[in-house]
């Protein structure tokens, strides 16, 4: 009613809700917020105090003192951790509504990963509904991937995608506005990251946090070492496994490429068994119009190389993957009335 009187209008949201960042897309505005899915915590006297959230809260990762956490509430593709999620998403949209003159209680539409359990779609809705929203609805993950990507959903034709995120890579195969074969793979992001720590430790005696492997793995990651492809090299710090001191070495492209090779097999193997599993007039028109990336695990130089030359059917990175899925749970916010076959229904 007051919206009404003082000509605000209620804005409503769409929310990516993910293990590594969260995003959220406000209609006719675009994306509005993009930060890493942390909270940081205090505890004093056995009570729990959110300290940071987002950029400043991934900041403090693995540098806390005792009484202060750092966490990542959905790790792993699933919510680790249901009251800090909510928490994390409270913080997020009155972050919104602080920096904007919004009406109180929009509508949501949220994400779910694939195959979430019927207790999990609950949590995630009644954790937005704490949040203030007035309606939420559900989509899945990789549905919204595949909007945001621009695939032909709706067509009586198969489509594929692979959402390569930070807990999981989720690849679905979508015909007729529906999933017709999906799988989660639990390798991602963070498996990457901890696989760098790990091949760092056993070939240089050094030990590094998890941040510092992302990095390594954004700046010189590549899936596979392309032949005539200069070894490009990086300076990294961290401490001596030897003597404890700090200690700097440089590694190159060659040993990144390396450490993650367990992990891009694992996404790559998982693609072509898919392939496999799908019936045949969908993988006539996969090879058609080729296997789509998204996610910021897409990001990484010469992935879709090699997911081409395991499956034999040609691959292309979204643009900008780290967006598809809020634009795609975007799209279907704005057509809410049109996209009902595709949101879930809560029970
Ligand atoms: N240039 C890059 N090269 C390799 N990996 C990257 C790059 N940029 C981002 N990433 C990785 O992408 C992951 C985050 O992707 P994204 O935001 O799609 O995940 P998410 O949606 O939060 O996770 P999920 O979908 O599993 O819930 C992180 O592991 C990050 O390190
Ligand atoms: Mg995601």
């Amino acid at each position: 009613m007051f919206e009404r009187m003082f000509g605000f209008f209620s804005t409503d949201m769409a929310i990516d809700l993910g293990t590594a960042n969260t995003l959220v897309y406000i209609e006719n505005k675009g994306v509005v917020l993009n930060e890493p899915s942390v909270v940081a915590l205090s505890t004093v006297n056995g009570r729990h105090n959110v300290l940071a959230v987002g950029n400043e809260a991934k900041q403090m990762l693995g540098k806390t003192p005792e009484h202060i956490r750092a966490i990542r509430p959905l790790r792993d593709g699933v919510i680790a951790d249901f009251a800090v999620a909510e928490e994390m998403i409270k913080y997020f949209i009155k972050k919104i509504h602080n920096n904007r003159f919004l009406s109180a209680s929009p509508r949501i539409v949220i994400c779910v990963p694939y195959g979430a359990t019927a207790v999990e779609r609950r949590a995630i809705q009644e954790s937005a509904e704490e949040a203030g929203a007035r309606e939420v609805y559900l989509i899945e993950e990789p549905m919204a991937a595949a909007i945001g990507a621009g695939l032909p959903i709706t067509e009586a034709r198969g489509s594929i995608v692979v959402d390569i995120g930070g807990g999981t890579t989720e690849v679905a195969v979508i015909s007729l506005g529906g999933i017709v074969y999906a799988k989660s793979i639990r390798a991602g992001g963070d498996r990457m990251d901890e696989d760098i720590v790990t091949y760092i430790r056993k070939n240089f005696n050094l030990l590094i946090g998890e941040s510092t492997a992302e990095k390594i793995k954004k700046e010189i990651g590549s899936a596979v070492m392309l032949q005539n492809s200069k070894d490009i090299t990086m300076t990294i710090k961290g401490r001596s496994l030897i003597d404890g001191n700090p200690k700097e070495i440089e590694i190159t492209q060659r040993h990144v490429s390396e450490a993650l090779m367990d992990a891009v097999s694992i996404i790559a193997e998982g693609v072509k068994d898919a392939l496999e599993q799908i019936p045949p007039e969908l993988v006539a028109d996969i090879i058609d119009s080729g296997i789509t990336l998204t996610g910021g695990g897409a990001l990484l130089a010469n992935l879709d190389a090699v997911v081409s030359h395991i499956t034999g059917v040609f691959v292309k990175v979204a643009e900008n993957p780290l967006n598809c899925v809020v634009l795609g749970t975007g799209q279907a916010l704005e057509e809410i009335s049109k996209s009902d076959s595709i949101l879930l229904k809560i029970y």
